[in-house]
């Protein structure tokens, strides 16, 4: 394989898509516009995604880039040799344009040509089929085209070039949207298989991924899949992992992706620890990437993430024996070293350097007061509960997190459960006294407050009507003046659809149905109203409080009231405000008039 530098790896993968009519797009910010439901850009194709579901983009069929990209589920493995949270994807894609033939084609010529990999470390995998699509012959026969053209006779199975596989083989978001077989292409490094059973994907790390052609025929939707009506391709290939290749280093750390920021990292320590320098590494170059686009430090999602890397960094800094503040001279090189690539970070670098190193003096001096506490009770009691780690998360904002790290360092686990319980029983305690609340989310036992609590219920069921069963309520507010309604669904409602809810309840108004309620046993209660929330928090016996008919009700809600007596009290209902309120949850306001 050639060496080549990182900037030309990521160069050479743009001409080579311009040249075969891709339009070259800009890598689109990290954190995905327009959609609250979702984090951060886990994947080339998110920012692509309306484009794949059919609308037309205004740059053509065929569009290719470098895609900043941020996954945080392996956080707790960045440390190793090759995990990383930000890293950029290199990317095409055929907008119901070109698919399976000239996608793998195109792919491996790249590789193999414009790289210089030789075809003889080449394998690749094939989905096998199940119930949602059949094997996909197709993509099995251009494989082994391309591999004859090369004078390799390819067969399919275990131990073969072309291995099939079924979850592996299937690409989808977890919150759904175009997706389909796909077809990954590996690198073996001549390592000695782990045993017989050794394959492409084998976690002994024999055969390294480099890309992923993903064939978007479906669209999956609620769990269910259906057909897209177009063929797109979804192609992504690591850039690191290429690029670690190319210059033949066993880490990404020591690419020149890495090299300048895990350098000063290292000038700044006093004590070696590989891992550490490599989690500061990559964590602060992360942060400098979330933060250029319009994240600060907070308390939920989003915010919780940067904070979370930025403080990790923190940790792991003072392993490395660096005492004195350092996150704005690594932020630094960070910046310039993709500031070349991404001119934005050096247009705001001042600003993104003070946002990081002001959330790391804040943490340096919970950190302080936190560590001092957690080994004065670790000496004390001999070990930690999840009471004690709630205790220092509440009391020191020592994050949960740290505590499970140094407890694993000392080789024990903490019972995070117990930690969790102890958080929940807080926050519900904390909710009830400090807005006084009735249960069912009143602010007060006001007529008005109770028409707006019948109205809630009314609104429940009309939500689950329209917009399926699988929506969940995750809190409600009431005060005289609107309702406030928290749900989990993971788009914004259509105006049709809000227009559908209102009616519905204004129905029900009319109808003058009747409000009653029912002692019940709670197991009893629980069979009524399955998607009861908290079933676990209830005592033996609820109140089941059923709107319309009891034997046939409209509604029907587990609740300890107060409620109108019926639905004529109510008055005309509105929607006034839709609004998200982060991951999957949606807002609904409004009013009775
Ligand atoms: N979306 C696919 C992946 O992330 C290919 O880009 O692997």
């Amino acid at each position: 394989m050639k060496k080549l530098s990182y900037s030309e790896v990521r160069q050479l993968f743009l001409d080579f898509m311009k040249d075969r009519g891709h339009a070259i797009v800009p890598s689109a910010p990290i954190v995905p516009e327009d959609d609250p439901t979702m984090l951060f850009v886990a994947a080339g194709m998110v920012p692509l995604v309306p484009y794949l579901m059919g609308e037309p983009h205004p740059e053509g069929s065929r569009i290719a880039d470098s895609q900043r990209c941020l996954r945080t589920v392996d956080i707790d493995e960045v440390g190793n040799t090759t995990h990383c949270t930000a890293f950029e994807m290199l990317g095409n894609w055929s907008l119901n344009d070109y698919f399976k033939k000239e996608a793998i084609e195109m792919t491996v010529e790249f590789y193999t040509k414009n790289l210089g990999i030789s075809i003889d470390h080449i394998y690749a995998s094939v989905f096998g089929g199940d119930e949602k699509a059949p094997r996909d012959e197709v993509s099995i026969s251009v494989w082994k085209e391309v591999f004859k053209a090369h004078g390799i006779d390819a067969k399919v199975g275990p131990g073969q070039r072309i291995q099939l596989y079924i979850d592996k083989c299937w690409w989808e978001l977890d919150a759904g949207g175009p997706c389909g077989p796909c077809s990954e292409f590996f690198y073996d490094t001549g390592k000695e298989p782990c045993g017989p059973d050794c394959h492409i994907n084998c976690d002994c790390r024999k055969f390294i991924e480099l890309g992923n052609n993903v064939f978007m025929e479906y669209l999956k939707k609620d769990s269910t899949y259906s057909p897209l009506g177009r063929h797109n391709v979804d192609f992504g290939g690591g850039l690191e992992r290429c690029v670690m290749l190319s210059q033949q280093k066993n880490s990404y750390f020591e690419t020149d992706i890495y090299k300048p920021i895990f350098d000063r990292v290292g000038s700044l320590a006093t004590t070696a620890n590989l891992t550490s320098q490599r989690i500061v590494t990559d964590h602060i170059k992360a942060a400098t990437w979330i933060v250029l686009d319009g994240v600060v430090p907070g308390r939920t999602e989003r915010g919780y993430v940067l904070r979370r890397l930025i403080r990790r960094a923190v940790r792991h800094a003072r392993q490395l024996g660096i005492e004195k503040p350092f996150t704005r001279q690594v932020g630094e090189v960070a910046i310039t070293q993709f500031g070349t690539i991404y001119p934005q970070l050096i247009e705001r670098k001042d600003h993104i350097l003070q946002i990081i190193e002001e959330e790391e003096l804040k943490f340096q001096k919970t950190l302080a007061g936190g560590l001092k506490k957690f080994e004065s009770l670790l000496t004390q009691k001999g070990k930690l509960t999840g009471e004690d780690a709630f205790y220092l998360y509440e009391t020191y904002g020592f994050p949960v997190e740290i505590t499970q790290e140094l407890l694993a360092e000392r080789g024990v686990t903490l019972d995070i459960q117990e930690f969790e319980s102890a958080f929940a029983s807080h926050q519900e305690l904390s909710r009830t006294a400090a807005k006084g609340f009735f249960k069912g989310g009143l602010a007060d036992t006001s007529d008005m407050s109770k028409r707006y609590h019948t109205a809630t219920h009314l609104l429940h069921e009309a939500l689950r009507r329209v917009l399926g069963d699988g929506i969940r309520q995750k809190g409600s507010n009431i005060n005289p003046e609107r309702l406030r309604f928290d749900f989990s669904f993971d788009r914004r409602m259509t105006e049709d659809e809000i227009a559908e809810v209102e009616t519905i309840v204004n129905e029900q108004i009319q109808n003058a149905l009747p409000v009653t309620v029912t002692e019940m046993l709670t197991d009893k209660a629980l069979e009524l109203v399955p998607e009861a929330m908290f079933a676990e928090k209830y005592g033996d016996k609820v109140n089941v409080y059923s709107i319309g008919d009891p034997d046939k009700p409209f509604s029907r809600e587990i609740c300890r009231g107060p409620h109108v007596g019926n639905t004529s009290e109510l008055g005309t209902f509105k929607i006034t405000k839709q609004e998200n309120v982060g991951s999957g949850v949606k807002r609904i306001k409004a009013v009775l008039s």
